[in-house]
């Protein structure tokens, strides 16, 4: 598993009280390759293994980015996996649209802060971190609904253009971290429908058996990342390994 990466590698995974950022630490802590997890969230988390350096932080504000960028400083990170991302939010108001009329203003800003700037700037915060000699893996989780060229349905405007934004501003660092990492991977991810609070609304019209556990999905995202190599930098897959037109 990751075996492009240093062996006892560091990892920092987002949203590790979400649903797929939980499975996805509980699955790399079921391996010896991982030497240390940073498992970032707004809520205390308990993973029960000492590997696990638990950070509560909201990385949608500057003072959360700066509390993650301290904790790490300098030390090479090899796995960046950032899950944060929004679709709906009754608190505020924030609700999948089904037509113009439902465009919102402030939704618009709360979705594409939380889905496409939140990860750049996240990137921006570590990146001392992912530039040098070392190989070192950045994965965002994004949705198939984020590509503009797969968009035959419509609906969900804010949902898929900050996911469309956040793939832009992935495959651009992508770019620029080449430049400073031979080995550095950026991968825009598509996890398929996920049993998870995100989803939780919709799933009545999901298909039998097209609803996945997060650890199946975990499981299905760590292979994609396996198999990828720097040539690959800047791309979008699903959880299958099948790659996303942007
Ligand atoms: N579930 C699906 O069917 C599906 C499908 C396609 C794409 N995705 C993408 O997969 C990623 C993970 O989603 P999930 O299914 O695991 O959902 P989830 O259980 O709701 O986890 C998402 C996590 O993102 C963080 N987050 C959400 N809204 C936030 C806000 N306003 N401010 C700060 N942090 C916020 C939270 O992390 P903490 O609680 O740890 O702070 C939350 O637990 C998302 O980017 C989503 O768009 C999911």
């Amino acid at each position: 598993m990751l075996d492009q990466l240093a062996s006892r590698f560091t990892a920092l995974v987002t949203g590790a009280g979400g649903g797929i950022g939980g499975a996805m630490i509980e699955r790399l802590l079921e391996t010896t390759e991982v030497g240390k997890v940073y498992a970032i969230s707004r809520r205390p988390t308990a993973f029960g293994d000492e590997r696990v350096i638990g950070i509560q932080a909201d990385i949608t504000t500057a003072d959360g980015l700066s509390q993650v960028a301290a904790s790490v400083g300098d030390e090479p990170l090899h796995l960046l996996f950032n899950t944060v991302g929004m679709l709906h939010d009754p608190a505020g108001n924030i609700a999948p649209e089904k037509r113009l009329e439902s465009l919102d203003a402030a939704a618009l800003a709360t979705l594409f802060h939380v889905n496409a700037s939140t990860p750049a700037l996240l990137i921006k915060a570590l990146s001392r971190s992912l530039k040098g000699g070392h190989p070192a893996l950045v994965a965002s989780l994004s949705a198939r609904v984020g590509s503009i060229e797969d968009n035959g349905f419509g609906g969900w405007y804010g949902y898929r253009a900050s996911k469309a934004a956040h793939n832009m501003l992935l495959r651009t660092a992508a770019i620029e971290l080449a430049r400073y990492n031979r080995q550095a991977i950026v991968l825009c991810l598509h996890p398929g429908t996920t049993d998870t609070r995100l989803s939780e609304p919709f799933q009545a019209s999901v298909p039998e058996g097209k609803l996945f556990t997060p650890a199946f999905v975990a499981d299905s995202l760590l292979q994609v990342m396996t198999d990828r190599r720097p040539e690959e930098s800047g791309s979008f897959w699903d959880w299958a390994g099948k790659r996303i037109p942007w």
